[in-house]
């Protein structure tokens, strides 16, 4: 039944949730962050509700900028975060209207790939993102999705492998990038093959985006590829959305004007701002979260190894990114257990993860946990997941002890 007796519910729902994953557990999911107080504040600004949209020309008008009134200020707020997401990840055409990295995905393919088109993808099963899967977005659009193959349980792309693909298969566009991502790839090579042969590099760095912002991971448009762009929210710590960037003028001026009425409509300018906020972090202490990122992801990778959870990578140092993942043979293997099955036993201990045995410190740092943090980490994990000890009040605990977040 509606009615106030629903709000109410509603009510207690957020401050619930609020209360649970805003300051009751550590959060180890590799998809999420933690967004900074100012970029929070824009989010729910008077920007939240409003619009702003370009017009072509039409009726006899000369098209605008903007067909909506009480905009002034929207064009400037989204200029700044365009041009920060230019300088951060060094191209020269950036936008931040895409709602989210499947969007983006869209934004950059859906005017560059038409139908019939020939997409080489890592497949999900290879921790390929889901969505370039031929039941998904190419079975929307028509296009001939093929698997690009990885090596290894670190799922690592290999060089002489991608460019074999590319010269058997002979795609227009090559798609780099994965859900389950530990190690950068070999993009020059690779971007000098595609080319060689006429085919376009798109690199989806949703999950790495922070990385590649703080100068850590890799770079891709320096290192060949023509169109990056991804999730705002993963390893970057922004509000949820997407943004894409490139050097290519040629690129840019078929993907922009088609982004309004083909992919979206209004971008949502409270996110926008919030996400202005986020890159203009960055610009000042990327590098230092990025570093903090990645060497927990090292750290904890090393530790949990040590204390007898089986770990994907351990001969490669387990990760160059804010992941690491659970060997899941291992794991079965030693412990009769699925990552699954952990990750159950972790959440009733606070401790949140994904159930396909990705672990993330993305969040970890911006709460403050360092590296000489990550032993005391892997001990809750290994207690709670291997042995099934109760430390839901020692994580509660040490989670309460950051009062404010790091890296602003
Ligand atoms: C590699 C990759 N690309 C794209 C996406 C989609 O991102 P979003 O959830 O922002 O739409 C994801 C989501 O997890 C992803 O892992």
């Amino acid at each position: 039944m509606a009615g106030p007796s629903n709000e109410a519910e509603l009510a207690r729902l957020v401050r619930a949730h609020d209360r649970w994953r805003g300051s009751s557990v550590l959060n180890l999911l590799a998809s999420e962050n933690a967004i900074s107080p100012t970029a929070r504040r824009y989010l729910s600004s008077d920007l939240a509700g409003r619009y702003t949209l370009p017009h072509p020309p039409r009726d006899g008008e000369p098209g605008s900028d903007n067909d909506y009134g009480g905009t002034r200020y929207t064009d400037a707020i989204e200029a700044l975060a365009n041009a920060a997401a230019a300088r951060l990840f060094h191209g020269r055409f950036a936008t931040t209207r895409p709602l989210s990295g499947h969007i983006a995905a869209m934004a950059a393919l859906v005017p560059l790939l038409p139908r019939g088109g020939r997409l080489l993808a890592i497949p999900p099963e290879a921790g390929g993102y889901d969505g370039y899967a031929p039941g998904y977005l190419p079975a929307i659009f028509g296009w001939d999705a093929r698997p690009l193959p990885t090596e290894g349980p670190e799922r690592t792309l290999v060089a002489e492998v991608a460019i074999e693909e590319i010269r058997r298969e002979k795609p227009d566009v090559v798609l780099l990038g994965q859900s389950r991502f530990l190690f950068p790839y070999p993009v020059t090579a690779i971007a000098e093959a595609a080319h060689a042969r006429g085919a376009l590099v798109l690199y989806d760095a949703s999950h790495v985006l922070g990385l590649i912002a703080g100068g850590e991971f890799q770079d891709p448009l320096r290192e060949g590829a023509d169109i990056v762009y991804g999730s705002t929210h993963k390893s970057l710590p922004g509000p949820q959305g997407g943004l894409l960037v490139t050097d290519r003028e040629d690129l840019f001026a078929q993907i922009d004007p088609a982004l309004v009425w083909r992919v979206l409509d209004n971008a949502h300018w409270n996110r926008i701002a919030g996400l202005a906020r986020t890159l203009l972090e960055l610009e000042r202490v990327g590098p230092a979260y990025a570093r903090t990122v990645v060497a927990n992801a090292q750290g904890l990778g090393r530790a949990l190894e040590d204390r007898g959870l089986p770990m994907v990578g351990s001969a490669l140092g387990f990760t160059r990114s804010h992941q690491i993942h659970v060997d899941p043979d291992a794991l079965l293997a030693r412990h009769g257990l699925r990552p699954s099955a952990l990750a159950r036993r972790w959440e009733k201990q606070r401790l949140i993860t994904d159930l396909i045995g990705r672990i993330g410190t993305a969040e970890i740092a911006r709460l403050g946990l360092l590296p000489s943090d990550m032993p005391r980490l892997a001990d809750l994990l290994v207690r709670a997941g291997l042995r099934s000890e109760k430390v839901g009040s020692e994580v509660l605990a040490w989670r309460r002890s950051f009062r404010s977040l790091a890296f602003l």
